[in-house]
């Protein structure tokens, strides 16, 4: 089995070239480029395509991993918003992903969000390191006996619950299906209730034509003011001109966004010597009570060993042409 991973960072080569000890059968090449449709064709000559979350597996890259004899395409990562799933459906091309690898990672990395929104641990830190010792502009609120919402109760968002409820926080949810393992302390309600009566909204569910904008400026008026929001999810769940006009406007004591709409160029990348040519994010970064980090909910030790595991695992179910709940179709 011959795989090619597109995308690699030092952490993904070293992640799976740990968990590939001992198993000769599997043969892959790591590649830093991107997948993409002119990219795709390095495929020629192997089995498998390995892909992470921002990869452009449109049908056009699809059709071109057909032409190269390409069956499989292993995504390590849970999300597959990014993949024409019809398109490799046509092409008989089967496709797997991690669904999760630790979701505590990324429920964690949410409550970061929200914790350094509400202390203004970024001002904090700044003001400290510059001899400014005084409070000014630093009062937060306490999450003891808040409410915190929770929009999509898998098992990101009810990672997030638990950490709410361990906070001493009033925990609601809202979700198409209901987690019977919240059920002794979360209460399920409607998504307009959820967005009046919460303190802290976290949003955890995929992007889909559903959720596509579900923040939008209907959605924030509905919201209490003074919330903080955090999205760990997809950036497209949030329209970015609402939340930026709900900013302008007060609604938000703080925001915490790990995903945003225009991720996709800046996502994993130095560009520190670049000027940044993405207006929306530009704004989004000039507020003070936003705090914005790049994709990095997942990037922990124990996710990363994690996901190389369960995507040899996905390699051997495609191998015995077994089923398996981590394919996507
Ligand atoms: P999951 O599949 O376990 O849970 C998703 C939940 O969303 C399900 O309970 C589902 O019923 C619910 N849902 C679906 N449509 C909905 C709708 N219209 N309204 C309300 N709820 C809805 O997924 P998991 O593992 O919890 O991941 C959630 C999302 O987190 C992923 O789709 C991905 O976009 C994102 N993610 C972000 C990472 C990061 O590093 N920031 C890393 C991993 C995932």
């Amino acid at each position: 089995m011959k795989i090619l991973f597109f995308d690699t960072k030092n952490y993904d080569r070293e992640s799976f070239t740990r968990e590939l000890a001992g198993q000769p059968d599997i043969e892959v090449k790591f590649l830093k480029t991107e997948l993409a449709p002119v990219t795709a064709r390095l495929a020629q000559g192997y089995d498998a395509v390995c892909a992470f979350v921002n990869a452009d597996i449109s049908r056009e890259t699809i059709e071109v991993l057909h032409s190269c004899n390409v069956k499989l395409i292993l995504l390590r990562c849970a999300g597959f918003n990014n993949v024409d799933l019809a398109a490799a459906a046509d092409c008989g091309i089967r496709i797997f992903r991690v669904p999760g690898y630790s979701p505590e990672a990324v429920a964690e990395h949410a409550m970061a969000l929200a914790l350094g929104v509400n202390r203004h641990l970024h001002k904090a830190y700044v003001k400290v390191r510059e001899n400014d010792f005084s409070l000014s502009s630093l009062m937060g609120i306490n999450f003891h006996r808040k409410t915190a919402g929770i929009v999509g109760t898998g098992k990101i968002g009810a990672a997030m619950a638990r950490i709410c409820h361990g906070f001493g926080m009033k925990v609601i949810a809202y979700d198409v299906y209901q987690n019977p393992e919240l059920k002794n302390f979360t209460t399920y309600v409607s998504l307009d209730e959820l967005l009046a009566t919460s303190d802290l909204i976290s949003l955890h569910c995929p992007l889909t034509d559903s959720t596509y904008h579900m923040i939008s400026t209907e959605n924030i008026r509905k919201m209490k003011d003074g919330v903080i929001l955090v999205n760990t999810s997809r950036g497209a769940l949030v329209k970015t001109d609402d939340l930026i006009e709900g900013i302008r406007a007060h609604k938000f004591f703080g925001v915490g966004l790990d995903v945003y709409e225009e991720e996709r160029p800046n996502v994993f990348e130095d560009r520190s010597d670049e000027i940044l040519e993405h207006s929306v994010t530009a704004r989004l970064l000039s507020f003070l009570n936003v705090m914005i980090t790049s994709h990095q909910g997942f990037f922990t030790r124990e996710a990363l060993s994690a996901i190389a595991r369960t995507t040899l695992e996905n390699v051997r179910t495609f191998k015995h042409d077994d089923s398996s709940p981590n394919e996507v179709k």
